[in-house]
């Protein structure tokens, strides 16, 4: 037995909108502390917004997936991101990356896409109000809005937008074995490719034509096709999800949301810092690190927890509060440094059109469950709800 005392991640959520239970604690009591990852590994738990932050701004740690242990059971051992992935590369490969898809990000493309977004938003409030209630909220309209969107971003033709999304679902499933996900990713990464070929012949107004004028290769572009995929879809649906049953389950929070429609940006923020829906972020040393007292060794795995970190009292007082008038400037919701969320106007558009809009729709909008019985995705990746159930009086 190893003489050094290490824990394993938490992750049973007795309130579906606390960070996990026992972090609270850590964070008072070691706010760096051991790690045991399930693939035998001995890393490291960070748990204060202090040391969140400064891990993310450190260099010396590395987001190279090949090096990283993952803390919960997974599936897929780390092996190098494939070309054009740079969520799991370091500087400068991944700068190169994200500056040419920055410039795609344009705030024209966001402006024009805003107008888009709340056609899509109004509209699925349509076919929800038409098919009346109950509905369940995350296949009705969490879902679907952030697909759209994505879809409608990177100019994937409507006949074949189901067929990615299905994939794309798979794909986000911590129970679908190696041999599984494999082959979702390699028909994915087909789809993704015979997309970019009909985009280079073709270019439209999107964002996969845009990246075609680039020297990216077919092989480059499909991989950030993917990658955008997976990384706008589950999280923007579970914040809308998620965020929803908050507001319902906060009553006098859901009346400034209501009464104060100017304050829609500072909601936004205080969701993303009170759910922060991204479980954790992994980082591996690349050298020896001095790290809250602690000597990190080069090649060990420092898990960030980025809820707890969203929670800390020493950075937001009263933090377990869902206050929508609080000041939430610098919350690590989209993460810190030179990986913070690359998609995050869009995601912030999607809530700031989406919160409102539903809410404005369905006045009397409540759970058709008790709110024990909603299903958390405690075994997923990103965290949220599987389904929503809601329902409302007949005229809206
Ligand atoms: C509310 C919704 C979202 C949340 C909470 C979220 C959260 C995050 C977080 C925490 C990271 C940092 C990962 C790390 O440091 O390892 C990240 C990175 C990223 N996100 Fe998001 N995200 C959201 C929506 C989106 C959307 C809509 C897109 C694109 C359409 C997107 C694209 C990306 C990309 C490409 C990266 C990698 C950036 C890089 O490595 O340089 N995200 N996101």
């Amino acid at each position: 037995m190893s003489e050094i005392e290490a824990i394993t991640l938490p992750t049973a959520r007795p309130n579906p909108f606390d960070p996990p239970d026992g972090l609270a604690e850590l964070r008072a009591s070691a706010p760096i502390t051991r790690l045991a990852y399930p693939d035998g590994h001995l890393g490291w738990l960070v748990t204060s917004h202090a040391l969140v932050r400064e891990v993310l701004a450190d260099r010396r740690f590395s987001a190279r997936s090949e090096l990283r242990h993952v803390p919960i059971e997974s599936t897929s051992p780390g092996r190098p991101s494939p070309p054009g992935m740079f969520i799991g590369m370091d500087p400068p490969e991944q700068t190169r990356y994200r500056h040419l898809l920055t410039g795609e990000f344009t705030v024209r493309r966001m402006r024009l896409l805003a107008e888009r977004i709340e056609e899509i938003t109004e509209h699925r409030l349509d076919l929800m109000e038409r098919q009346g209630p109950p509905a369940d909220l995350v296949e009705a309209f969490a879902a679907p809005v952030p697909a759209v969107v994505i879809c409608e971003l990177l100019g994937v033709p409507g006949e074949e937008r189901a067929d990615f999304m299905a994939e794309a679902a798979a794909l986000g499933r911590p129970d679908a074995t190696q041999e599984q996900k494999i082959s979702t990713f390699l028909s994915m990464q087909a789809r993704m490719r015979d997309l970019v070929v009909a985009k280079r012949a073709e270019p439209t107004d999107d964002m996969l034509s845009g990246l075609t004028r680039s020297d990216l290769t077919d092989e480059e572009l499909a991989n950030i096709g993917f990658m955008l995929l997976g990384a706008g879809l589950d999280t923007t649906a579970n914040m809308l999800a998620l965020g929803t049953f908050a507001l319902l389950r906060h009553p006098g929070q859901l009346a400034i949301l209501r009464e104060e429609p100017g304050r829609v940006d500072q909601v936004v923020e205080e969701l993303l810092r009170y759910l922060t829906i991204i479980p954790f972020l992994v980082r591996t040393a690349l050298e020896d690190v001095e790290l809250g007292g602690e000597l990190v060794r080069a090649s060990e795995t420092v898990t960030i927890s980025t809820p707890a970190a969203n929670r800390d009292p020493d950075r937001f007082p009263d933090p377990d509060a869902l206050d929508l008038r609080r000041d939430t400037s610098g919350h690590v919701g989209f993460g810190h440094g030179v990986h913070q969320c690359l998609g995050q106007q869009l995601a912030r558009v999607e809530m700031r059109a989406g919160y409102p809009a539903l809410f404005r729709r369905f006045p009397s909008l409540r759970l058709a469950v008790e709110p024990e019985q909603v299903p958390l995705r405690t075994d997923m990746l990103i965290y949220g709800v599987h389904s929503l159930p809601v329902t409302w009086d007949g005229q809206g």
